[in-house]
Protein backbone atom coordinates (compact mmCIF):
# COMPACT_ATOMS: atom_id res chain seq x y z
CA UNK A 1 0.00 0.00 0.00
CA UNK A 2 1.30 3.44 -1.08
CA UNK A 3 1.67 6.00 1.79
CA UNK A 4 -1.24 8.72 1.54
CA UNK A 5 -0.35 11.74 -0.53
CA UNK A 6 -0.31 15.15 1.48
CA UNK A 7 -3.37 16.13 -0.82
CA UNK A 8 -5.26 12.96 0.15
CA UNK A 9 -3.98 13.81 4.21
CA UNK A 10 -5.99 17.03 3.73
CA UNK A 11 -8.61 15.98 1.65
CA UNK A 12 -11.90 15.87 3.79
CA UNK A 13 -14.48 14.46 1.10
CA UNK A 14 -16.78 11.69 2.95
CA UNK A 15 -16.59 13.61 6.48
CA UNK A 16 -19.18 15.31 8.19
CA UNK A 17 -18.61 18.47 10.66
CA UNK A 18 -20.88 19.85 12.41
CA UNK A 19 -19.29 23.84 13.59
CA UNK A 20 -21.47 25.89 16.02
CA UNK A 21 -21.65 29.48 15.65
CA UNK A 22 -21.32 28.84 11.78
CA UNK A 23 -23.66 31.30 9.98
CA UNK A 24 -20.73 34.32 10.65
CA UNK A 25 -17.82 35.51 11.05
CA UNK A 26 -14.91 32.96 11.88
CA UNK A 27 -17.60 30.44 12.52
CA UNK A 28 -18.93 31.09 9.13
CA UNK A 29 -15.12 30.71 7.76
CA UNK A 30 -13.75 27.27 9.28
CA UNK A 31 -17.78 25.89 7.91
CA UNK A 32 -16.91 27.45 4.59
CA UNK A 33 -12.90 25.75 4.95
CA UNK A 34 -14.08 22.31 5.56
CA UNK A 35 -16.80 22.45 3.05
CA UNK A 36 -14.36 23.17 0.38
CA UNK A 37 -11.71 20.64 1.58
CA UNK A 38 -14.54 18.10 1.01
CA UNK A 39 -16.96 17.56 4.01
CA UNK A 40 -20.56 17.78 4.41
CA UNK A 41 -21.41 20.37 7.18
CA UNK A 42 -23.90 21.14 9.60
CA UNK A 43 -24.28 24.60 11.07
CA UNK A 44 -25.82 26.05 14.10
CA UNK A 45 -27.18 29.85 14.92
CA UNK A 46 -29.67 30.65 17.50
CA UNK A 47 -31.43 31.91 14.70
CA UNK A 48 -32.72 28.97 12.30
CA UNK A 49 -32.85 31.34 9.39
CA UNK A 50 -29.64 32.85 9.91
CA UNK A 51 -28.19 28.95 10.05
CA UNK A 52 -30.22 28.54 6.75
CA UNK A 53 -29.20 31.46 4.60
CA UNK A 54 -25.69 30.66 5.12
CA UNK A 55 -26.07 27.22 4.62
CA UNK A 56 -27.93 28.05 1.35
CA UNK A 57 -24.57 30.54 0.76
CA UNK A 58 -22.14 27.72 1.94
CA UNK A 59 -23.64 24.94 -0.66
CA UNK A 60 -23.76 27.44 -3.61
CA UNK A 61 -19.82 28.19 -3.33
CA UNK A 62 -18.90 24.34 -2.51
CA UNK A 63 -21.77 23.01 -4.11
CA UNK A 64 -20.94 20.07 -0.52
CA UNK A 65 -24.52 19.52 1.56
CA UNK A 66 -24.86 21.97 4.48
CA UNK A 67 -27.83 22.02 6.24
CA UNK A 68 -28.16 24.97 8.88
CA UNK A 69 -30.20 24.00 12.22
CA UNK A 70 -31.43 26.29 15.62
CA UNK A 71 -29.42 25.62 18.74
CA UNK A 72 -28.46 27.52 22.06
CA UNK A 73 -25.25 26.13 23.20
CA UNK A 74 -26.10 27.07 26.54
CA UNK A 75 -28.98 24.82 27.18
CA UNK A 76 -28.80 20.66 27.05
CA UNK A 77 -31.77 20.06 25.78
CA UNK A 78 -31.15 22.26 22.72
CA UNK A 79 -27.69 20.54 22.36
CA UNK A 80 -29.07 17.10 22.16
CA UNK A 81 -32.29 17.70 19.90
CA UNK A 82 -29.61 19.57 17.65
CA UNK A 83 -26.93 16.69 17.57
CA UNK A 84 -30.01 14.49 16.69
CA UNK A 85 -30.85 16.44 13.81
CA UNK A 86 -27.30 16.41 12.43
CA UNK A 87 -27.33 12.25 12.63
CA UNK A 88 -30.46 11.69 11.17
CA UNK A 89 -29.64 14.21 8.57
CA UNK A 90 -26.18 12.52 7.98
CA UNK A 91 -25.71 9.43 9.91
CA UNK A 92 -22.79 10.30 11.05
CA UNK A 93 -20.21 13.32 12.79
CA UNK A 94 -16.79 12.99 12.43
CA UNK A 95 -15.64 16.84 13.28
CA UNK A 96 -16.84 19.05 16.11
CA UNK A 97 -16.01 22.44 15.86
CA UNK A 98 -16.96 24.31 19.29
CA UNK A 99 -16.97 27.72 17.92
CA UNK A 100 -20.11 29.23 19.64
CA UNK A 101 -18.63 31.77 21.62
CA UNK A 102 -19.68 35.36 23.75
CA UNK A 103 -16.59 37.02 22.94
CA UNK A 104 -17.72 40.28 24.83
CA UNK A 105 -20.70 41.03 27.05
CA UNK A 106 -21.43 44.24 27.21
CA UNK A 107 -20.07 47.50 24.74
CA UNK A 108 -18.84 49.55 27.58
CA UNK A 109 -16.28 46.78 29.15
CA UNK A 110 -16.75 47.46 32.65
CA UNK A 111 -14.01 47.14 35.17
CA UNK A 112 -14.02 44.12 37.60
CA UNK A 113 -14.70 45.75 40.57
CA UNK A 114 -18.14 47.16 38.28
CA UNK A 115 -18.89 43.56 36.28
CA UNK A 116 -22.34 42.11 37.33
CA UNK A 117 -22.63 37.94 38.43
CA UNK A 118 -25.06 38.02 34.83
CA UNK A 119 -22.10 38.86 33.06
CA UNK A 120 -20.02 36.31 34.05
CA UNK A 121 -22.00 33.38 34.37
CA UNK A 122 -23.84 34.35 30.99
CA UNK A 123 -20.01 34.66 29.19
CA UNK A 124 -18.78 31.27 31.18
CA UNK A 125 -22.02 29.66 30.06
CA UNK A 126 -21.62 30.05 26.62
CA UNK A 127 -18.05 29.69 26.25
CA UNK A 128 -17.22 26.98 28.66
CA UNK A 129 -20.84 24.83 29.40
CA UNK A 130 -21.28 24.79 25.38
CA UNK A 131 -18.20 23.29 24.57
CA UNK A 132 -18.96 20.74 27.30
CA UNK A 133 -22.46 20.05 26.07
CA UNK A 134 -21.49 19.83 22.66
CA UNK A 135 -18.49 17.51 23.22
CA UNK A 136 -20.61 15.43 25.44
CA UNK A 137 -23.37 15.05 23.06
CA UNK A 138 -21.18 13.91 20.13
CA UNK A 139 -18.89 11.77 21.54
CA UNK A 140 -21.89 9.75 23.26
CA UNK A 141 -24.14 9.61 20.28
CA UNK A 142 -21.41 9.76 16.62
CA UNK A 143 -17.82 9.69 18.06
CA UNK A 144 -17.50 6.89 20.66
CA UNK A 145 -19.47 4.39 18.93
CA UNK A 146 -17.59 4.82 15.39
CA UNK A 147 -14.52 5.21 17.38
CA UNK A 148 -13.22 7.82 15.38
CA UNK A 149 -13.41 11.56 15.57
CA UNK A 150 -11.93 15.12 15.60
CA UNK A 151 -12.93 17.92 18.01
CA UNK A 152 -11.78 21.19 17.75
CA UNK A 153 -12.20 23.90 20.42
CA UNK A 154 -12.07 27.78 20.09
CA UNK A 155 -9.76 29.53 22.80
CA UNK A 156 -8.34 32.41 22.24
CA UNK A 157 -5.23 34.19 23.25
CA UNK A 158 -7.15 35.80 26.31
CA UNK A 159 -6.92 32.43 27.34
CA UNK A 160 -3.08 32.00 27.03
CA UNK A 161 -1.95 35.70 28.37
CA UNK A 162 -3.26 38.51 30.25
CA UNK A 163 -3.36 42.40 28.99
CA UNK A 164 -1.95 45.89 30.10
CA UNK A 165 -5.60 47.47 29.31
CA UNK A 166 -4.13 50.95 29.54
CA UNK A 167 -3.04 50.19 26.26
CA UNK A 168 -6.99 49.82 25.11
CA UNK A 169 -7.96 52.65 26.73
CA UNK A 170 -9.67 55.23 24.79
CA UNK A 171 -11.21 52.35 22.48
CA UNK A 172 -14.56 51.47 22.17
CA UNK A 173 -13.43 48.19 22.80
CA UNK A 174 -11.53 48.28 26.32
CA UNK A 175 -9.72 45.19 26.21
CA UNK A 176 -10.79 41.64 26.42
CA UNK A 177 -12.88 41.06 30.01
CA UNK A 178 -12.10 38.70 33.28
CA UNK A 179 -15.21 36.06 32.22
CA UNK A 180 -14.00 36.07 28.75
CA UNK A 181 -10.61 35.03 29.63
CA UNK A 182 -11.72 33.17 32.35
CA UNK A 183 -13.40 31.21 29.97
CA UNK A 184 -10.90 30.53 27.18
CA UNK A 185 -8.51 29.60 29.48
CA UNK A 186 -11.01 27.18 30.75
CA UNK A 187 -11.43 25.27 27.37
CA UNK A 188 -8.07 25.15 26.51
CA UNK A 189 -7.68 23.36 29.67
CA UNK A 190 -10.76 20.95 28.84
CA UNK A 191 -9.24 20.50 25.26
CA UNK A 192 -6.05 18.29 27.30
CA UNK A 193 -8.45 16.73 29.66
CA UNK A 194 -10.98 16.01 26.81
CA UNK A 195 -8.37 14.69 24.33
CA UNK A 196 -6.37 12.64 27.77
CA UNK A 197 -9.48 10.80 28.09
CA UNK A 198 -10.76 9.91 24.36
CA UNK A 199 -7.60 9.42 22.56
CA UNK A 200 -8.30 5.39 23.85
CA UNK A 201 -11.56 5.84 21.41
CA UNK A 202 -9.33 7.50 18.36
CA UNK A 203 -10.69 11.08 18.87
CA UNK A 204 -8.32 14.08 19.08
CA UNK A 205 -9.58 17.33 20.69
CA UNK A 206 -7.28 20.27 19.53
CA UNK A 207 -7.73 24.18 20.33
CA UNK A 208 -7.46 26.89 18.11
CA UNK A 209 -6.61 30.34 20.08
CA UNK A 210 -7.01 33.15 17.45
CA UNK A 211 -5.65 36.30 18.60
CA UNK A 212 -7.47 39.72 17.60
CA UNK A 213 -9.26 39.65 13.92
CA UNK A 214 -9.95 42.55 12.67
CA UNK A 215 -13.67 43.16 12.03
CA UNK A 216 -14.85 47.05 11.32
CA UNK A 217 -12.56 47.82 14.54
CA UNK A 218 -11.76 51.55 15.13
CA UNK A 219 -8.65 52.74 13.50
CA UNK A 220 -7.54 53.51 17.14
CA UNK A 221 -8.47 50.14 18.58
CA UNK A 222 -6.82 48.60 15.40
CA UNK A 223 -3.39 50.60 15.56
CA UNK A 224 -3.33 49.70 19.49
CA UNK A 225 -3.85 46.32 19.14
CA UNK A 226 -1.36 45.92 16.36
CA UNK A 227 1.37 47.28 18.49
CA UNK A 228 0.70 43.87 20.69
CA UNK A 229 1.33 41.76 18.43
CA UNK A 230 5.20 40.82 16.57
CA UNK A 231 3.71 40.77 12.75
CA UNK A 232 2.08 44.37 13.18
CA UNK A 233 -1.38 43.72 12.30
CA UNK A 234 -4.46 41.60 13.20
CA UNK A 235 -6.20 38.65 11.65
CA UNK A 236 -7.95 38.88 8.50
CA UNK A 237 -11.12 36.66 8.49
CA UNK A 238 -11.04 33.94 6.20
CA UNK A 239 -8.00 33.37 4.74
CA UNK A 240 -6.17 33.41 8.22
CA UNK A 241 -7.92 30.68 10.08
CA UNK A 242 -8.88 28.79 7.63
CA UNK A 243 -6.00 26.44 7.61
CA UNK A 244 -5.22 25.40 10.96
CA UNK A 245 -9.00 24.22 11.06
CA UNK A 246 -8.94 22.29 8.22
CA UNK A 247 -5.24 20.90 8.77
CA UNK A 248 -6.69 20.02 12.58
CA UNK A 249 -9.52 18.16 11.16
CA UNK A 250 -7.58 16.35 8.61
CA UNK A 251 -5.43 12.78 8.53
CA UNK A 252 -2.66 15.50 8.34
CA UNK A 253 -3.09 15.94 12.31
CA UNK A 254 -3.71 11.73 12.78
CA UNK A 255 -0.73 11.65 15.18
CA UNK A 256 -1.86 15.39 17.14
CA UNK A 257 -4.44 15.63 20.01
CA UNK A 258 -4.01 17.95 23.30
CA UNK A 259 -2.49 21.04 21.14
CA UNK A 260 -3.47 24.66 21.71
CA UNK A 261 -2.57 26.22 18.41
CA UNK A 262 -2.40 30.35 18.34
CA UNK A 263 -2.97 31.94 15.26
CA UNK A 264 -2.33 35.41 16.55
CA UNK A 265 0.41 36.68 14.51
CA UNK A 266 2.99 35.90 17.18
CA UNK A 267 0.68 37.77 19.87
CA UNK A 268 2.08 34.69 22.50
CA UNK A 269 5.23 34.63 21.10
CA UNK A 270 6.41 37.26 24.09
N1 LIG B 1 -12.76 37.17 16.35
C1 LIG B 1 -11.71 37.15 17.15
O1 LIG B 1 -10.86 38.03 17.07
C2 LIG B 1 -11.51 36.03 18.14
C3 LIG B 1 -10.36 36.01 18.92
C4 LIG B 1 -10.18 34.99 19.83
C5 LIG B 1 -11.12 33.98 19.94
N2 LIG B 1 -12.24 34.02 19.17
C6 LIG B 1 -13.22 32.94 19.35
O2 LIG B 1 -13.57 32.40 18.09
C7 LIG B 1 -14.95 32.04 18.08
C8 LIG B 1 -15.65 32.79 16.96
O3 LIG B 1 -15.38 34.16 17.13
P1 LIG B 1 -16.14 35.28 16.27
O4 LIG B 1 -15.33 36.50 16.38
O5 LIG B 1 -16.50 34.74 14.94
O6 LIG B 1 -17.42 35.45 17.19
P2 LIG B 1 -18.80 36.19 16.86
O7 LIG B 1 -18.69 36.98 15.61
O8 LIG B 1 -19.21 36.91 18.08
O9 LIG B 1 -19.72 34.96 16.61
C9 LIG B 1 -19.97 34.13 17.68
C10 LIG B 1 -20.78 32.97 17.20
O10 LIG B 1 -21.17 32.27 18.37
C11 LIG B 1 -22.56 32.04 18.30
N3 LIG B 1 -23.14 32.12 19.65
C12 LIG B 1 -23.00 33.09 20.58
N4 LIG B 1 -23.69 32.77 21.67
C13 LIG B 1 -24.27 31.57 21.44
C14 LIG B 1 -25.10 30.70 22.18
N5 LIG B 1 -25.51 30.99 23.42
N6 LIG B 1 -25.51 29.54 21.61
C15 LIG B 1 -25.13 29.24 20.36
N7 LIG B 1 -24.36 30.01 19.60
C16 LIG B 1 -23.92 31.15 20.14
C17 LIG B 1 -23.15 33.11 17.42
O11 LIG B 1 -24.26 32.55 16.76
P3 LIG B 1 -25.62 33.33 16.45
O12 LIG B 1 -25.45 34.76 16.85
O13 LIG B 1 -25.79 33.14 14.99
O14 LIG B 1 -26.63 32.63 17.27
C18 LIG B 1 -22.01 33.40 16.45
O15 LIG B 1 -22.11 32.62 15.30
C19 LIG B 1 -15.50 32.38 19.45
O16 LIG B 1 -15.46 31.25 20.28
C20 LIG B 1 -14.52 33.43 19.95
O17 LIG B 1 -14.48 33.50 21.35
C21 LIG B 1 -12.46 35.01 18.28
Amino acid sequence: MTAPTIHELFDLTGRVALVTGGARNLGFDIATALAEAGADVAITSRQIEDARVTARRITADTARKVVGLACDVRFEDQVAQMVDAVLAEFGKIDILVNNAGNVVSTPENKPLEQRPIEEWEFTVDVNMKGVFLCSKHVVAKAMKPARRGAIINLGSVAGMVGKDHRVYAGTPMGGVTIDYAASKGGVIAMTREMACALAQYNIRVNCISPGGFWRGHSETFTRQYSALVPMGRMGQDGKEIKGAAVFLASEAASYITGINLPVDGGMTAW
